[in-house]
């Protein structure tokens, strides 16, 4: 699948029920040949208004994050778990999961990163392994056909529980020292 259609056929997804509560789906922004791909839980209220991931508050810190390691979304591509709201701001639901996992694997096959970034325990149960234990776990590199993968905490947790930045701060640095290896190896 293209871009082109991918976006369109998304937009019109009803693979789950979250298709009748949502406002927009929330597709996912960036650069679509990023080397860098992080991914969120799923769109909160702001998002599902905007049709945008990580514009809310959690999104302004994910942007300040960035910041401090010279990145920003016009050379990261970032994606959610799921593209539609759970209600309430839920936690997205297995089915829900299994059924918007197929738009997700078809972006990342299309950006083609070289690292993955998890924003959270959601996505780093999905894609670095089930039992995933966020607080003890942020920050490992793992890999995967070829891919590096780290979870870092989620910008929204960071914001209910401040005392976690310098670790996340720390992630932030491992994530650049990462890049610049892989740009060394480009070259
Ligand atoms: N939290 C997420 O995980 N994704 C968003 O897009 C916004 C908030």
């Amino acid at each position: 699948m293209d871009w082109t259609t991918l976006k369109e056929e998304c937009a019109r997804c009803s693979r789950c029920a979250l298709c009748e509560t949502r406002t927009n789906v929330v597709f996912g922004v960036g650069n679509e040949n990023a080397d860098v791909m992080f991914i969120g839980e799923g769109p909160g209220e702001t998002e599902d208004l905007k049709g945008e991931p990580f514009v809310g508050r959690a999104g302004k810190l994910l942007d300040d994050m960035l910041s401090l390691i010279e990145l920003d979304r016009s050379k990261i591509y970032i994606a959610n778990m799921v593209k539609c709201r759970p209600p309430k701001n839920r936690d997205p639901l297995e089915p829900e999961k299994e059924a918007c996992l197929p738009w997700l694997r078809e972006q990342i096959r299309l950006v083609s990163p070289k690292i993955i970034v998890c924003l959270g325990r959601i996505a780093a149960m999905s894609f670095i392994s089930p039992t995933f234990k966020i607080s003890v776990e942020h920050g490992q590199w793992t890999e995967r056909d070829g891919v590096k993968i780290m979870a870092m905490y989620h910008p929204a947790a960071l914001l209910r529980d401040p005392r976690r930045r310098p670790e996340a701060f720390e992630d932030l640095k491992k994530l650049q020292e990462a890049i610049s290896l892989n740009l060394q190896d480009n070259k």
